[in-house]
């Protein structure tokens, strides 16, 4: 049988008229398991990692999932097994990939707001850097590190003032963004951070922003990284690693972001030219390892036609898909089985109070009641970012490898929830 994928979807296929993920049928997997579900293709994960790696073969490079993107625990202890670091932004960030296996020297901890204890837990767990973001943190770290009787490992990440050309609420690299240290800045922050006895300099990093489909703003980003380390390195402070961050888009909805290890050959390319094409390199990668991974599936729950609007209410919401309502973002949403006939203009919208609670607008689409809907490109920034408004509990989620399906995460009920709430 022909199988016909989707657009930016490799993994993803109709066979006849059932869609597929690998090799499992998801109307199988809705029935057994219930909607809304996460169901995510470990080939897919492994195929965008691969062109990461193969993008950096012969080269000094240590991939760090940025796990914000989907932090469930057999998708880390997926990437750790493949060789990945990880870029953490929490203590909760550590605890997870401690506990699915992941090597603590191989952890990057970045973010503006780490507290002391999660300082001290990090330094006490061994991990690899700290992406520090201000001047006052690099003075906690050291405080923190003294006390501890350890030498922390720091990287400054430095903020080039690149415009990433993305969504206002997911660009990072720009002044009036909270992010990262002024490049004007930079070799002052250094200078005092090489100064301190509790800190080793060990690197610098930057991160401009997420979802990026150009390459312009990574080569403009990194010549401005390369000026500092050869400032930096002329003032007599080595820098054994540059970080490049995360930020790679995915194909949404005919969005053009390019491959990995063609980016990776550019910049590469400019690496060496500027001489720094041996240095050990780190990256950041999240949504353009994971997002194109996954679905959530879901069931037409009612049809309500009106005169402006037809509704169609699905079983998901904005609590397990919060990304149409935060950013007015784009998923394509297809039928597991479609049908024949003609299509009505639909508004897919989920049970929570809200009107911002969509997930697609103006969908042409032939459903029915009982109808199972995917939601395609939910495997960055869904599950991650799902909340339990309106006391919903949060899906579950099954990692798909061949024939094989994993539950990975037990759905979430109301018990779950109210664990460890007390009435007075
Ligand atoms: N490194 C740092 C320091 C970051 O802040 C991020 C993402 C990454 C790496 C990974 O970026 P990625 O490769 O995934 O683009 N919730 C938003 C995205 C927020 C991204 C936050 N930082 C969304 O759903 O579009």
């Amino acid at each position: 049988m022909t199988a016909k994928t989707l657009p930016g979807q490799p993994h993803i296929a109709y066979r006849g008229n059932e869609l597929f993920i690998e090799n499992v049928r998801l109307a199988d997997l809705a029935r057994q398991h219930g909607t809304p579900l996460f169901v995510y293709s470990k080939a897919a994960m492994l195929a965008a990692l691969g062109a990461y790696q193969r993008g950096f073969a012969g080269r000094k490079a240590q991939i760090c999932y940025a796990m914000k993107a989907n932090s469930s625990l057999a998708i880390l202890q997926l990437f750790a097994r493949a060789g990945c670091g990880f870029d953490i932004v929490s203590g909760g960030e550590l605890e997870r990939v401690l506990a699915a296996g992941g090597d603590a020297s191989k952890i990057i901890f970045s973010g503006v707001g780490k507290t002391r204890t999660e300082m001290r837990r990090a330094l006490d767990a061994g991990i690899g850097c700290f992406n520090v973001e201000s001047e006052a943190e690099i003075d906690v770290l050291n405080e923190v590190a003294l006390a501890a009787g350890q030498r922390a490992p720091v990287s400054i990440r430095v903020n080039p003032n690149v415009d990433a050309k993305t969504h206002p609420y997911i660009s990072t690299g720009l002044k009036g963004n909270k992010f990262g240290i002024a490049h004007e800045r930079a070799l002052t922050t250094y200078r005092h951070a090489a100064a301190l006895p509790g800190l080793k300099v060990v690197g610098i990093d930057c991160h401009i922003g997420s979802q990026i489909t150009q390459e312009s703003p990574y080569l403009d980003a990194m010549d401005r990284v390369l000026d500092l380390v050869q400032a930096i390195e002329a003032t007599g402070i080595p820098l054994h690693h540059i970080d490049f961050g995360g930020g790679l888009g995915i194909d949404y909805n005919g969005d053009t972001p390019p491959a990995a290890d063609a980016l990776w050959a550019k910049l590469l390319a400019k690496l060496d030219a500027r001489g720094y094409g041996q240095r050990q390199l780190m990256i950041e990668p999240g949504r353009s390892l994971v997002g194109n991974a996954g679905v959530c599936l879901t069931e037409v729950l009612y049809l309500k036609p009106g005169e402006q609007k037809n509704f169609c209410i699905v079983d998901a919401a904005m609590n397990d898909l919060p990304r149409p309502a935060m950013y007015e973002a784009y998923h394509q949403i297809v039928p597991l089985t479609p049908r024949q006939g003609a299509n009505t203009n639909w508004d897919i919208v989920g049970p929570v109070c809200e009107s911002g609670d969509w997930l697609g607008r103006d969908r042409m689409l032939n459903v029915q009641t009982g109808d199972q809907l995917a939601v395609l490109s939910a495997g960055a920034y869904c599950m991650s970012m799902a909340s339990n408004y309106n006391t919903r509990g949060r899906a579950a989620e099954i990692l798909v490898d061949g024939i094989q399906s994993h539950l990975i995460r037990e759905r979430e009920y109301a018990s779950d929830q109210m664990r460890g709430e007390k009435l007075i």
